[in-house]
């Protein structure tokens, strides 16, 4: 390497990771530095812009805790987090979106049908669906894993209004893959606003920080692949501009006048493992 040049840096740079013996890694590395390098060499990256970029991950890192991942809000904004969704998505299958940082892991497992409304203000509302494969054929040992925002438009985490595992359950789908969950609707919120994603890239952009009203779950059945999904809301005013773009077609319900009030009816299609 004693004549490292423009036109072989890409190259030595590439080769100095050939001994990394996982293949998978050694493929995710050596094509992370060819991008890396294109990028640079088709942008004609500046001594000062990449000190920039490098601040930047300072000030994200920064704010980053256990709790909060500004790295995390960085691939959702730039819409990093839904194409690996969509890449992990099935055709058949109930589409793949966006985990969050709300997810934790041993939510309380309730009876089927459940009801999470409890001492929550808001509208309540029902949601009734059914688990099945790519093929339509209900899968009885499904199970579902929900959790939601409050009224004021928090999740339990971030409120020490609510009571702990506010609005989130686990439950079992019954002989028909059916299940039915009374809870409240949810209500649009906005993506953090006090770091450097927001503040530095996101609102010069112009855009919003706001994310439409869902529902988070995670679908799961033997012999299937495990679905992280969402479920929004067509009457909702942000559908067209989620803040990190989350929001599919197939993803987007609709409730409906019933007996005990308004239901959206889901159904959640798992393609074979
Ligand atoms: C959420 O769905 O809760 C969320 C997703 C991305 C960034 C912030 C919040
Ligand atoms: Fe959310």
């Amino acid at each position: 390497m004693r004549d490292v040049r423009l036109d072989n840096l890409t190259e030595l740079a590439t080769a100095s990771f050939e001994g990394l013996t996982d293949a998978r890694r050694r493929e995710l590395v050596t094509r992370l530095v060819q991008v890396l390098h294109a990028y640079a060499k088709d942008v004609r990256l500046t001594h000062a812009e990449w000190r920039g970029a490098i601040a930047f991950l300072h000030r994200m890192a920064a704010i980053s805790s256990e709790e909060r991942s500004e790295f995390t809000l960085l691939s959702d904004v730039v819409g990093l987090s839904s194409l690996v969704d969509l890449l992990g998505s099935s055709p058949g299958a109930t589409p793949g979106s966006v985990l969050g940082p709300f997810h934790t892991v041993g939510s309380p497992w309730l009876p089927n049908p459940a009801d999470l409304v409890r001492d929550n203000g808001g509208e309540v509302v029902r949601l009734r669906g059914r688990v099945c494969g790519t093929d339509g054929a209900p899968l009885p040992e499904a199970t579902l894993d929900l959790w939601q925002n409050a009224a004021n438009g928090l999740y339990w985490q971030v409120d020490p209004t609510q009571p702990r595992d506010n609005l989130r359950c686990q439950l079992r789908v019954e002989a028909q893959g059916a299940f039915e969950i009374r809870t409240i609707r949810p209500v649009p919120y906005q993506i953090p606003t006090d770091g450097p994603v927001w503040q530095d890239l996101v609102e010069p952009a112009g855009r919003t920080a706001w994310r439409p009203a869902h529902y988070h779950l995670i679908v799961s059945a033997p012999g299937h692949r495990t679905l992280v999904t969402e479920l929004f809301d067509a009457d909702d005013p942000w559908l067209e501009r989620d803040a990190v773009f989350g929001v599919r077609e197939a993803l987007v319900g609709r409730y409906e006048n019933g007996p005990d009030g308004p239901v959206m009816q889901l159904e959640f299609r798992l393609a074979p493992a």
